[in-house]
């Protein structure tokens, strides 16, 4: 079967149809892909069903994979790969729902990745679509004042920021060594691929603004997110069985949503891309 591509909205999302990535992908389909995912930013393959170590060969068409911070989550039998599980709690019992609220992801590195895969193993009968807002597109409905304010603005990303609402699982031991306590990057980037420029932000990883007091940042930081988050600027994803899900980091937020019946799972392996340092 011939692979097909389908625009999954205005602005954002390709759906691809006709390929089997247990299978190998000849250097024209290579480059249509990671064409598809430059100009698209998320790219849906539909109906794979995937082992991990297929998984890691079938990334491997769109670059090196990165090193994921909490290990914990990390597979024994492929450690590369980590899981998504509405099935884990915190310590005091509480349900940890990963990836709620908007963010980036690994926004703390110095490096952070280009793009993060989700490969679907279980999923609940409905609900617990993902997110996406075009962050590339927000950028351009942003005032000229606006984007001249951005530009030259670094923001301070930290694991966890003190004033996120959402709290994420703590780091083992071994993992606090190779992940940085603070990084600066700029709050409008630009695309290596596209030139396209994009907001920059993340809301449970900024802890400040370089130059800015907090009264002055923390509200910059909600009026981007706002404008930004808006429904014009969004992509939702409805997962189906099968689903092979590849976003990019570089220009998009992304948000999970708990609310489908958590006595069903919800599991889905997850492995990241290496990207740059964002300029
Ligand atoms: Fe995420």
């Amino acid at each position: 079967m011939a692979m097909t591509l389908a625009p999954l909205s205005e602005h954002t999302g390709m759906e691809v149809r006709g390929l089997d990535l247990t299978q190998p992908v000849d250097s024209g389909v290579q480059e249509a892909l990671n064409r598809a995912f430059s100009e698209r930013s998320v790219l849906v393959v539909r109906n794979q069903h995937l082992a991990p170590h297929q998984v890691l060969q079938a990334v491997q068409l769109f670059g090196e994979v990165f090193p994921q911070h909490n290990t914990r989550f990390a597979l024994p039998e492929c450690p590369q790969i980590h899981y998504i599980s509405n099935q884990d709690k915190f310590p005091d019992g509480r349900r940890y729902i990963p990836g709620e609220g908007w963010h980036t992801d690994h926004s703390n590195d110095v490096r952070p990745p280009k793009a993060t895969i989700l490969h679907a193993v279980r999923l609940p009968d409905q609900g617990g679509d993902t997110q996406y807002a075009n962050m590339a597109a927000a950028y351009d409905g942003l005032s000229a004042a606006m984007k001249q304010r951005l530009a030259g603005l670094l923001a301070i990303h930290v694991y966890q920021s003190s004033h996120s609402a959402r709290q994420l699982m703590n780091l083992p031991e071994s993992a606090r060594e190779r992940v940085p306590n603070a990084v600066l990057h700029p709050m409008a980037r630009t695309h290596p691929e596209t030139g396209r420029k994009a907001i920059y932000i993340n809301p449970i990883r900024i802890e400040g603004i370089v130059g800015l007091d907090h009264r002055e940042a923390l509200p910059m930081l909600d009026d981007l997110l706002a404008h930004a988050t808006q429904s014009r600027f969004e992509y939702r994803h409805k997962w189906q069985p099968g689903d092979l899900v590849m976003w990019d980091n570089r220009c998009l937020l992304h948000k999970a949503n708990g609310d489908y019946d958590m006595n069903q799972t919800r599991y889905l392996y997850r492995i990241m891309l290496k990207g740059t340092v964002p300029v």
